[in-house]
């Protein structure tokens, strides 16, 4: 696991997580500013899904009140998880319908671009669409998968998850729309995901895993569902042979720059 320098808050007796005003400050500023830039980016489902949670603007909601909506809507749940956790953990909770959260927020200084999922990236990126059937389905699935995996398969299902649940689009009646809570937590990548600048690929599992990825960059790549139903019925097809496929083939040739040293 790699290094953080952030530490999640500890609920009191109640469950109840006081943070200070800074913080709910810091989830205002963000929250108010990325309603505004995925007007328009994000697909329905997402917009849906939104509008269901009634995130509070002024203050970072308690992992309770999203257990409420998620609970009522597909039977998901929060989870409240250290800043970093492991991919055995991480599976773990995804195979019982436990979403984790790592309860910090960002600093002002990372307000635009942060390395570690903090709530606000949790929260308002991924827990939209847990209220949506199909993507439910497959992110419980998924989980399963790869509780069960190798170290190797989960790099293949690592892939997998990144060009899906983090950085997905979706073609809909009104065009190329995000689904992604990695684009969808970014304002600047929820522009340039469709700015006509990055590559739109059209999503074929076994490709989306074999894209090389970085977690520090802008993604040249994205991979475009037909309909959201695309991941519901992936979950029910044989993921574990796509691996098996994709690994046969390899890696394609990263189209980003490597990290410099
Ligand atoms: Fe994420």
């Amino acid at each position: 696991m790699k290094q953080t320098h952030y530490v999640a808050r500890e609920p009191d007796a109640n469950g109840f997580i006081d943070y200070p005003a800074a913080e709910h400050e810091v989830w205002n500023t963000l929250i108010t500013r990325q309603l505004k830039v995925i007007e328009g980016r994000a697909c329905d489902e997402f917009m849906h899904g939104l509008e269901r949670l009634d995130l509070p603007h002024e203050r970072i909601p308690q992992l309770s009140e999203i257990n409420q909506v998620l609970g009522a809507t597909t039977g998901w749940q929060v989870a409240r998880v250290p800043a970093l956790i492991p991919f055995q953990t991480f599976f773990e909770l995804l195979a019982s319908k436990r979403f984790p959260v790592a309860t910090f927020i960002r600093t002002p200084e990372e307000l635009d671009y942060l390395q570690e999922p903090d709530i606000f990236h949790e929260i308002f990126g991924h827990c939209p669409l847990l209220t949506n059937p199909w993507f439910a389905e497959f992110t419980h699935a998924y989980g399963q998968l790869g509780l069960a995996a190798s170290k190797e398969q989960r790099v293949y299902l690592a892939r997998l998850y990144w060009m899906t649940i983090e950085f997905g689009l979706l073609d809909t009646a009104h065009g190329t729309r995000i689904y992604g809570g990695g684009i969808l937590s970014s304002p600047k990548e929820t522009r340039y995901a469709l700015s006509g600048e990055p590559e739109h690929q059209a999503f074929d599992p076994i490709e989306a895993m074999r894209t090389p990825y970085r977690i520090d960059i802008l993604q040249p790549v994205y991979f475009t569902l037909p309909s959201l139903k695309r991941l519901f019925d992936l979950a029910h097809e044989d993921v574990m042979a796509l691996v098996a496929q994709a690994t046969a083939l390899g890696l394609h040739a990263p189209k980003f720059p490597p990290k410099a040293a």
